[in-house]
């Protein structure tokens, strides 16, 4: 079986390229580098020992598509493209809209026209807005987003949900992800955020390194155990083998399943510096400082419909998670800039 997979140059599309491959699929990449390098492709193609096409195209470019489609028998598409950070989205909602809304229109308009109806969506737990309630089952309603970004994924699960409605022969999956960090057990793939990071584990092993100062906690007076954001982290590699997993749901008739993917545990900030701390021997200063905008006290999953259907569970911990993220940064520095 062959998977396209688009955004695969990307942190969660690496890692899942690897999976894939180590499960013995054949995989192609589309990704515009957008927010990516290229020398991922070599680091894929060192760890599988498999070569992967790719192709660097813009999935807005139908002509670009068409041709990956004429050239590849491709079965089915993991679809991770998308530009994902939360400011950016609010100060320039038109071009969030226009990449991830569009992008997605014109993949799925040529998935059909080669008649290829399977497809795994990245969503994310920011649709169920401030949950309500925990832990946050898929029964839970979708709630308000507080940025654009949010809003492409929410809209573009109601896409993809109207065109199976439609037309029966689709399978889509939505995979709704908790809050990804860790990287690859090589330390030689990982997360390679654009200038100062906006989430958590980045900032901390950036922290670690020497590059910043120190973390700047986002408020301390939530209600939650210590005061501070409660969320529930996942190893980028469970992540990649949940979709793996997922693809089970490409069988004919499986119709549009929507899944949560993280641990069932939640940790809050403070937990993180602690456990970082102690994973790594490296020591994390910290400032407390007012709430961020948007942010939600708590937020973790129910993910036991993942592991009845599909016969996946999470297998790592937070140690591994603090602990594969500082490899990465430790060997790493500047990303995957020399
Ligand atoms: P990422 O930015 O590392 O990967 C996305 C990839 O898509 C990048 O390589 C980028 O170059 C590519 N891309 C963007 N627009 C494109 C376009 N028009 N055409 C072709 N390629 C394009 O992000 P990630 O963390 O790996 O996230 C992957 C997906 O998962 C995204 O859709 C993201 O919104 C979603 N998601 C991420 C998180 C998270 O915390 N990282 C959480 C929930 C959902
Ligand atoms: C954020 C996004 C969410 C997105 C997710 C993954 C917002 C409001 N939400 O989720 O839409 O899907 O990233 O990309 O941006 N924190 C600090 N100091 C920091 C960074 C974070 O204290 O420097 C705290 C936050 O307040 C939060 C927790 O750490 O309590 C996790 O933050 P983060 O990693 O940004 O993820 P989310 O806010 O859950």
């Amino acid at each position: 079986m062959t998977i396209l997979v688009t955004g695969g140059a990307g942190y969660i599309g690496s890692h899942t390229v690897v999976e894939l491959q180590n499960a013995g699929y054949d995989v192609v990449i589309v990704d515009n580098l957008a927010n990516a390098s290229k020398k991922v492709i070599g680091r894929i193609e060192a760890i599988t020992g498999k070569k992967v096409p790719f192709y660097e195209t813009d999935i807005r470019d139908r002509e670009g598509l068409n041709a990956i489609f004429e050239k590849e028998k491709i079965d089915g598409v993991i679809h991770f493209a998308g530009l994902k950070a939360v400011g950016e989205s609010v100060e320039k909602p038109w071009e969030y809209y226009e990449n991830n809304i569009s992008g997605t229109l014109t993949l799925v308009d040529v998935m059909r026209k080669h008649n290829c109806k399977n497809m795994i969506f990245s969503s994310s737990a920011t649709v169920y807005g401030d949950p309500a309630f925990v832990p946050i089952t898929e029964e839970c309603p979708k709630g308000v987003c507080t940025n654009p970004y949010g809003w492409t994924k929410s809209m573009l699960e109601q896409v993809l949900s109207d065109i199976y409605r439609a037309d029966n022969e689709w399978n889509v999956v939505l995979l709704r992800y908790f809050n990804p960090i860790g990287a690859h057990k090589s330390g030689t793939m990982g997360e390679n955020p654009n200038g100062i990071p906006n989430n958590l584990m980045p900032y901390i092993t950036q922290v670690a390194v020497g590059k910043l100062p120190h973390l700047n906690v986002f408020g301390n007076d939530y209600d939650t155990p210590d005061g501070t954001g409660v969320r529930d982290y996942i190893h980028v590699v469970d992540l990649a083998l949940g979709h793996v997993k997922a693809l089970k749901k490409f069988e004919p008739g499986s119709g549009l399943n929507i899944y949560n993917l993280g641990t069932g545990v939640g940790y809050s900030v403070l937990d993180i510096v602690k456990n970082f701390e102690e994973a790594t021997g490296v020591k994390i200063p910290y400032e407390i400082k007012p709430r961020r905008a948007g942010d939600i006290a708590t937020c973790y999953s129910n993910a036991d419909k993942a592991a009845k259907e599909l016969g996946w569970k999470a297998q790592y911990g937070i140690k591994d998670m603090c602990a594969d993220s500082w490899k990465w940064q430790s060997q790493n520095p500047n990303g995957y800039d020399e």
